[in-house]
């Protein structure tokens, strides 16, 4: 199918993040991947030239094995977003990075020996921040926000802060978002515009996703890179 995205770099992260206690023992969350790698199917049977950074999950998937790369923690992400992220098109963040990370991993298995312990956290690198401080306007990037309560107004400062220009505003309730096969998305424009759906399949969701980039991305088509 030819579109707008033929041979567009897209960069996705999706899944869940894994923070290490010691070799056998993390932090993670509930996310199964599945929106990410919709998306990311999706966009590549329109043409476009997709690098997926996967968290660990277990899906099957139509994507070829060498658009992929599995990492295990959000610093690992990170890293692996630095090698894409400077020469691609548009950047989507779509996975649920594990917001702390313990302070200390031990090399070794934590021995139970008190009645009582205390995990210290520190925070982890917000990766669509740090990639947001350095985008051009020559690149789009796309986030999702996962809220119970205040969802727009939670969304728009997390548009705001981390530079997207578009976010996808789910809530985790029984039908839809983190683990299930279908969602009820809103997409929220930088510019303020606001579109709902309907709920649907995580594909069709994906689907709908795709045409907002596209449309979005029709403000892109004329901007001339005079920066060389
Ligand atoms: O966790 P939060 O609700 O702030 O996530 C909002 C967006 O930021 C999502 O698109 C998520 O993928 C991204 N994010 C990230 N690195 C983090 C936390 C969130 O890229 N450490």
């Amino acid at each position: 199918m030819e579109s707008k995205l033929k041979n567009k770099k897209i960069l996705i992260t999706a899944g869940p993040t894994r923070e290490y206690l010691d070799p056998v023992r993390y932090i993670t969350n509930e996310s199964s991947g599945k929106m990410g790698y919709a998306i990311a199917e999706t966009l590549h049977e329109l043409g476009a030239d997709v690098y997926l950074i996967s968290g660990p999950v277990n899906l099957t998937t139509t994507l070829p094995k060498e658009k992929i790369t599995y990492v295990k923690t959000a610093n690992e992400m990170y890293q692996e977003c630095q090698k894409h992220f400077y020469s691609t098109n548009i950047a989507i963040f779509c996975a649920a990075v594990a917001d702390y990370t313990p302070k200390i991993t031990s090399e070794i298995k934590i021995k139970k020996i008190d009645d009582e312990c205390s995990l210290e956290l520190k925070k982890n690198i917000d990766i669509a921040y740090e990639f947001g401080k350095v985008k051009t306007r020559f690149q789009q990037s796309i986030g999702f926000a996962l809220e119970t309560n205040d969802i727009l107004a939670n969304s728009k400062l997390k548009l705001e802060k981390k530079n997207f220009d578009l976010i996808v505003m789910n809530s985790p309730t029984l039908d839809q978002g983190f683990g299930h096969d279908t969602n009820k998305i809103s997409i929220l424009s930088k510019d303020m515009f606001i579109d709902n759906f309907a709920l649907k399949t995580k594909k069709e969701v994906a689907v709908d996703i795709a045409n907002a980039i596209m449309d979005y991305s029709r403000a892109f088509q004329n901007l001339v890179d005079l920066s060389f």
